[in-house]
């Protein structure tokens, strides 16, 4: 006779978009569960703000708790599906002092207090498990965890934002302005009432931060990403980035580089950034993620999928689930937190790339030279210009694609030349990631 199964009991705290998923999918699948963790994962708890609150899924009331200590307490697993800070941190760190083991797909809370909860984790010998935390249900924590761990990675590249890849992809397809892209996405779900976190690239920013370390075995935190969000898109950079047969995709963008003292460092950023279309990140639609993983050994890889979303979402937490599970019967551990190589984070002023900058001028005699001799004052070199009347008589559009040039540098044009009596306006400056300089001539061409 096979001995029965023992059981785990798990605590969820949060029963909302993700965390009522969770919850369905661990009760409708229970057996395949428990045959793949060697225990049955059983739900005994699910911590959440308003009991009497309508949910997704029917949960069983005696469940819903309003006390975190009710819910937490000797339990076998918790998953954190709150969000925010706190009180998230605090139960984090509760379920963890009592050794067990947590899964959250809360970057907030890993990009912010990462450390903190890896060392709890690793005092009381419990897992720390976040695959959720960046981009959904695409397994990228995993690959760059496990999968890469024999490799050096150099670079890593995506798009981690469902909410502002689908606004980008709206303006591009639909020749939809910022707000009326966005409100969109609202009616649709995507994105919150408040979509600050989102449109201002800071759950970009945290998911980068998460990345970086895992990628780089160095601690990278929030405050060490340099952000710029989508709000100063408008309908015309994306007409002229279709123009130049390119897209604008909100990119976090992680390397391992050369500083300028010589060292070698880690560069963390997101911010918008023109792709020519046969990039493989300009095709990424509506609000789907993916992530470019450079190796050394591997080359290039990409992950693609649903990076939001109740059920997409659960299903990465259920895989961490299941491991988490797996060993309290078998044994074993999740990886610890490695950052040996404690990697100095690189000044934004220092990183290098292309811009592309679209100037309104009065169209006379010598414009451009004055223009021109304002990037070489400045140590920035053009790659190429593009004019074209403007939209009142005497006036021109330039548009001009430099070769890589230093933040700084780049910065210190921008301001000169809103100084020139040249120039009307700098209408637009946007980095262009693409080392192919096919990608800022014109699709007539
Ligand atoms: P929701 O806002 O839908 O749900 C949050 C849940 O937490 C609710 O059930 C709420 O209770 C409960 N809650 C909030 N504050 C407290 C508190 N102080 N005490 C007790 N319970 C509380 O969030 P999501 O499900 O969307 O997100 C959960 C986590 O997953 C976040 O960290 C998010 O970043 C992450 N994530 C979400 C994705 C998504 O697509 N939604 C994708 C990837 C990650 P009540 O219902 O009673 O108000
Ligand atoms: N707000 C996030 C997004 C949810 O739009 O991608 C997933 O982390």
């Amino acid at each position: 006779m096979t001995e029965s199964p023992a059981t785990l009991e798990v605590a969820v705290l949060g029963a909302g978009t993700v965390g009522s998923q969770v919850i369905r999918l661990l009760e409708e699948q229970a057996d395949d569960f428990a045959a793949r963790a060697g225990a049955r994962i059983r739900v005994v708890s699910v911590l959440v703000r308003h009991p009497d609150a309508p949910r997704d899924v029917e949960i069983d009331p005696a469940l819903l708790t309003t006390d975190a200590a009710t819910a937490i307490d000797g339990r076998d697993l918790v998953v954190e599906l709150i969000g925010g800070i706190e009180p998230a941190r605090t139960y984090v760190l509760r379920a963890l002092s009592q050794g067990i083991s947590v899964v959250t797909g809360n970057k907030a809370l890993l990009a912010a207090h990462g450390p903190e909860l890896y060392e709890a984790a690793a005092d009381s010998g419990a897992d720390l498990y976040y695959e959720a935390a960046v981009a959904g249900a695409v397994p990228v924590v995993y690959g760059l965890r496990e999968s890469l761990a024999g490799d050096r990675i150099t670079r890593v590249i995506g798009i981690v934002n469902g909410t502002t890849n689908f606004i980008l992809d709206a303006m591009a397809t639909t020749g939809a302005g910022y707000e009326q892209a966005l409100f969109r996405a609202q009616e649709l779900g995507y994105a919150e009432a408040d979509p600050t976190a989102d449109v201002d690239g800071l759950d970009a920013a945290a998911k980068c931060a998460i990345l970086a370390s895992l990628a780089f075995h160095t601690r990278v935190g929030i405050d060490d990403v340099e952000v710029e969000g989508i709000r100063s898109i408008t309908a015309e950079d994306m007409s002229e980035a279709s123009f130049f047969t390119q897209t604008i995709k909100l990119l976090a963008i992680a390397e391992r580089r050369v500083g300028e003292d010589g060292r070698e460092g880690v560069a963390v950023r997101v911010h918008p950034a023109l792709l020519p279309t046969d990039h493989p990140l300009a095709s990424v639609a509506g609000a789907y993620n993916a992530i470019l993983v450079e190796g050394e050994a591997a080359g290039r890889l990409m992950f693609y999928g649903q990076g939001a979303g109740g059920a997409p979402t659960a299903s990465a937490v259920l895989s961490d689930l299941v491991a988490a599970a797996s060993h309290r019967v078998h044994g074993g551990h999740a990886p610890r937190e490695s950052v040996y190589a404690h990697l100095p984070i690189l000044d934004p002023g220092s990183a290098r790339t292309r811009y592309q900058m679209r100037l309104r001028v009065e169209d006379r005699l010598g414009v451009l030279s004055d223009v021109a001799s304002i990037f070489a004052r400045h140590g920035v070199s053009i790659q190429s210009v593009h004019q074209r009347d403007g939209r009142g008589p005497g006036q021109a559009v330039i548009v001009i694609a430099t070769h890589v040039a230093r933040e700084a540098d780049l910065r210190a044009v921008a301001h000169a030349l809103s100084q020139s009596p040249a120039v009307r306006e700098v209408a637009s400056t946007i980095r262009i990631e693409s080392d192919d300089p096919r990608s800022v001539v014109p699709a007539a061409d």
